[in-house]
């Protein structure tokens, strides 16, 4: 997107006749040029060029590649190494630039080992804010091990000094083991030496430097001192700064997460690796790429430098905690020795994955995550980066979106629509065009006369409306918003700090608010409470778009990294949190513009770590073909297990023109992620459900009510993950961690523990669909609940009207089942419980309610039951959690009225004829229907009568 012009409706044309042009031309996607590669990255060519010199040595000295630790110039000092409490300090330097570093190794709760370097005298201040804006509460509260549970020992093996700290934890023996020549760290679980940091020799630490005389001396650093890109020249007054670490993971074959990249699930290699690797690193660094490739490490929109590791052993994980531009090398090698020169005596022959990190600037903070299980490791990542809170409960409704509702009454007629052809819906979504000429928080007069009677009208059905606001401020003194910013002096500013940075966007000339400006977060944030946002109401949301930052005439359309934020920082800095810095201000305003506050619900393009704390993302701009649809679940997925839950992607594909089966499909598979929104560029045709006609309206609707059935479920999943940060979505081995044949499946996946969706992605409907169904287990199809029995492989066939879902035996999921119009109309809706019959005959599950919209939950004004079914009875028992309250009474009092209406139990192989329903001390018995045979069979009670704030218990005979 590099348009230029004078006039922000010309931007806008022109990007629409250059998205026009370009659609057109059969093939054509993303301009590369505009992109760098590795290759054009001179922090990434210094460290590709140290690394090839380790291999050379490592392979003089007659190392292995695996060994070639050897080579590694780093050593720790002699006699640095020191016990501080719950930190192992010491100091390692390169042995030719003698520049001490300072690094240490901390040890917190859970397992977690911090590790942190810098200079031991920096010449100038490192950028160290990002640790206070991603970690829980500023890293302030971060729990530490306990100094007495840690144990220092030092040894001398084959000559050289090893320190070792043992701790121990409920769930972990571990150590940590620290060489000093090189320097190497081995974090050891259960006797396996599993995380190793410089093992291959590839920490390399460009210390900050006095920048070398006019005199023409040059320290020989290709482009450490200015760099050039095209037409762009990065001036780099700080010069070189970067670092980089190898970060092996032994034992493993398989990593996972760093997105955003349109990738495999299952990381590739880049290096190495034949003919499925890439030839490029992942890249990590926000940005605005039209038309992206599929099937690439190219960084994207979003950037979280969270890995994680899986073998049928364990689940680990490191975070990379560092905001500016990152490039991960992944390559796969068999092992035939583990970690670094002090063998614990293996030698047998492990694949390993081992990573290869590399960041342009900041301190080098990286957290290690020892698991064991997946369950364990997100709540060891949780407590670094908190979980995803409960959002509005609308929000895990339906959204229609299109670049652009035309007017009022076009709103107001899809509104009709939607509700005059049954389909559910909980929010319409409001494009650019909306404002006047671009300037956010406005709006167009002549198409929006009365948008706050627009809202009351979608709110009197429990519709809410979402408008964009973009961060880029169009620069006209007429218009409140920019002078005031300008004013109080709160833009972000050029790259010799004394003007506004200045750059292009949809309204033209603009400039952006520099978030990192606590004062300037806060003032932005108040521009969306109700008495500053004219024509808002308590019932529009906020969707944050091009927010990484796009600037349609900077450097990979982006900011330039030399212009400089509060504090004097440069961009390159802080870039990839610039994002969710404008996304938490959004957040933050939403939540405070009504006292008692409410949950803010805000749509962000750019993410960071710890952007599932202000809302949900969406995967940008996709295309209506199946290669786009296909490549969603990776994307949703890597999302998820990196913890950036609240995901999804533009159902019906943002650019072209679906056809009605790529329509359904998309809808089918765009129901099962956690954020579900159609979207559709603005040259694109009209595309809401009943434009395409039967049969594909009916397979729409009967999608969109899938979801809404299914709403209680989805509401109780996100409870779990605000309690323990588990994904939303899984992939597959995350259920079921020994299944090595599924380590890498990424065309289906489990939604919770209970579903697992296979979607249909393939235009020819009479292509049989591959089904695995894991373990050994019962499987039930969840609309006909036809019973398989598991591990199964097979072909389903699937007509247009057919998904194929499946309930885990030993489920019970909760749902809705009244046709109404939005979330909001269902809130006091009787429940109905499926019981899906494990082999043993048990099933559990939870149901959590609260109102969906204030924060009374935390004062415990909620449901949550815990759901059994063991020797044909099922029991409702609050959790752990519920206890009384007056908010908790005053809760029960709303939903007095609220029961469970229907239990259904699938695959009781017994015929069964009557439920004892005890409920308060009071016993009835009621006629149940049994219809099929043995696990084929759903029995069904009727109206049992019971409250779902009650406990009670129902047995079956
Ligand atoms: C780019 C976004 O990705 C897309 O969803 C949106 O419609 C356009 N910007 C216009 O705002």
């Amino acid at each position: 997107m590099r348009l230029k012009g004078p006039n922000a409706r010309l931007v806008s044309l022109l990007y629409v006749a250059v998205t026009v042009s370009l659609l057109a031309q059969v093939g054509l996607g993303v301009k590369q040029e505009d992109f760098k590669t590795s290759e054009q990255v001179a922090f990434y060519r210094r460290h590709r060029a140290f690394a090839d010199g380790v291999a050379k040595e490592s392979r003089l000295l007659g190392k292995s590649a695996s060994t070639q630790q050897a080579a590694s110039p780093y050593s720790v000092l002699q006699d640095s190494v020191y016990l501080d409490g719950h930190t192992l300090v010491s100091s390692i330097q390169h042995g030719a630039d003698k520049v001490p570093l300072k690094l240490s190794v901390s040890f917190l709760d859970k397992g977690i080992v911090r590790i942190r370097g810098q200079e031991a005298h920096p010449l100038l201040p490192r950028f160290d804010d990002t640790q206070k804006l991603v970690l829980r509460d500023g890293g302030a509260n971060l729990k530490y091990a306990s100094a007495d549970s840690l144990q220092l020992t030092s040894e001398t093996v084959n000559g050289e000094t090893v320190h070792i700290v043992s701790f121990k934890d409920a769930n972990h023996t571990a150590s940590l083991r620290m060489t000093e020549r090189p320097w190497t760290v081995e974090y050891v679980l259960n006797d396996k030496p599993s995380i190793l940091l410089n093992s291959k020799g590839l920490f390399h630490f460009e210390h900050l430097r006095e920048k070398p005389g006019a005199d023409g001396e040059v320290d020989g650093a290709d482009g450490a001192w200015e760099e050039t890109f095209r037409s762009w020249t990065d001036t780099k007054p700080r010069g070189p700064e970067s670092f980089g670490l190898d970060i092996s993971f032994s034992g493993y074959e398989h990593v996972y997460g760093i997105p955003e990249h349109a990738s495999s699930l299952s990381l590739k290699s880049t290096r190495g690796g034949g003919k499925e690797a890439y030839s490029q690193p992942y890249r990590l660094y926000n940005l605005d790429v039209f038309e992206h490739d599929l099937d690439s490490p190219m960084a994207l929109y979003g950037s979280i430098p969270f890995m994680v590791a899986h073998n049928a052993e364990s689940t680990v994980g490191v975070f990379w905690l560092n905001a500016a531009e990152t490039w991960v090398d992944i390559t796969r090698e068999k092992s035939s020795t583990l970690g670094n020169l002090f063998r614990l005596g293996t030698s047998s022959k492990e694949p390993t994955v081992s990573t290869h990190w590399i960041s342009e600037s900041g301190v080098m903070d990286i957290f290690l995550l020892p698991g064991p299980s997946a369950a364990d490791m997100y709540r060891q990542y949780a407590d670094l980066v908190e979980q995803t809170p409960l959002p509005r409960e609308f929000a895990l409704g339906y959204h229609q979106c299109r670049w652009n509702y035309l007017d009022q009454e076009d709103v107001l007629t899809v509104d009709d629509k939607l509700q005059e052809h049954a389909i559910p819906y909980d929010v319409i979504w409001l494009d650019i065009e909306h404002t006047d000429g671009k300037r956010y928080f406005t709006w167009d007069s002549g198409k929006f006369p009365d948008p706050v009677a627009m809202q009351q009208k979608l709110a009197y059905n429990g519709h809410q409306l979402v408008t964009v606001v973009d961060p880029h401020i169009k620069r006209d003194t007429g218009y409140r918003i920019w002078k005031e910013a300008n004013d109080k002096g709160y833009f972000v500013k050029n790259k010799e700090g004394n003007d506004n940075f200045q750059g292009w966007c949809w309204p033209g000339d603009s400039n952006w608010v520099d978030y990192l400006n606590p004062e300037a977060a806060s003032w932005i944030s108040r521009q969306f409470h109700l008495d500053k946002y004219n024509g808002s109401t308590p019932n529009l949301f906020v969707w944050n778009d091009m927010n990484e930052p796009s600037v349609f005439n900077g450097p990979e359309i982006s900011m330039d990294k030399d212009i400089k934020h509060h504090g004097g920082w440069e961009h390159r800095d802080l870039h990839n949190i610039f994002g969710m810095l404008y996304h938490k201000a959004t957040a933050d305003g939403l939540r405070t513009r009504e006292s008692p506050n409410k949950r803010p619900f805000v749509l962000s393009r750019a993410y960071f770590a710890g952007s599932q704390r202000y809302g949900a993302v969406w995967t940008g701009d996709n295309a209506a073909n199946w290669e786009h649809l296909r490549a969603s679940i990776p994307m949703v997925l890597s999302n998820n297990v990196a913890g950036m839950h609240f995901a999804g992607a533009d159902v019906g594909g943002f650019f072209g023109n679906p056809t009605p089966e790529l329509m359904t499909r998309w809808y089918q598979l765009g129901i099962w992620y956690p954020f579900f929104r159609a979207h559709a560029h603005i040259d694109t045709k009209r595309r809401e459900p009943w434009v395409f006609g039967e049969p594909y309206l009916s397979h729409i609707r009967s999608a969109i009510r899938e979801r809404y059935r299914l709403l209680p479920y989805w509401y109780t999943l996100f409870r779990e993950a605000s309690l323990t940060g588990m994904p939303l979505v899984r992939p597959v081995w995350m259920e079921f961690p020994q299944e090595t044949s599924m380590f890498s499946e990424d065309s289906s996946f489990m939604v919770g523990s209970a579903i697992m969706v296979i979607p249909a992605t393939d235009a020819d409907t009479s292509m049989p669909i591959d089904v695995r169904l894991p373990t050994q287990e019962n499987w039930y199809d969840i609309r006909s609940h036809a019973a398989y029995i598991g591990p199964l492989k097979r072909q389903f066939a699937t007509d247009l009207a057919t998904t194929l879902v499946f309930a885990r035996g030993g489920s019970i999921i909760p749902t809705r089942e009244r046709h109404r119009g939005s979330s909001e109309l269902m809130r006091r809706d009787p429940i109905t419980l499926y019981v899906y019959v494990s082999q043993t005959g048990t099933a559990t599950g939870r149901l959590y309610l609260d109102d969906g919209e204030t924060y009374n939950y935390q004062n415990g004004a909620f449901i949550e039951r815990e759901l059994s079914f063991e020797n044909a009875k099922l029991t409702s028992r609050p959790s752990v959690r519920t206890a009384s309250s007056p908010a908790q009474l005053e809760f029960l009092k709303a939903m007095s009225k609220v029961r469970v209406e229907r239990i259904v139990i699938v695959g009781m192989r017994n015929p069964l004829t009557k439920a004892v329903v005890v409920e308060d001390g009071q016993t009835r018995t009621i006629e149940l229907s049994y219809a099929g045979h043995k696990l084929d069979s759903e029995c069904t009670i009727r109206d049992p009568a019971v409250l779902v704030g009650n406990d009670w218990e129902v047995t079956l005979s």
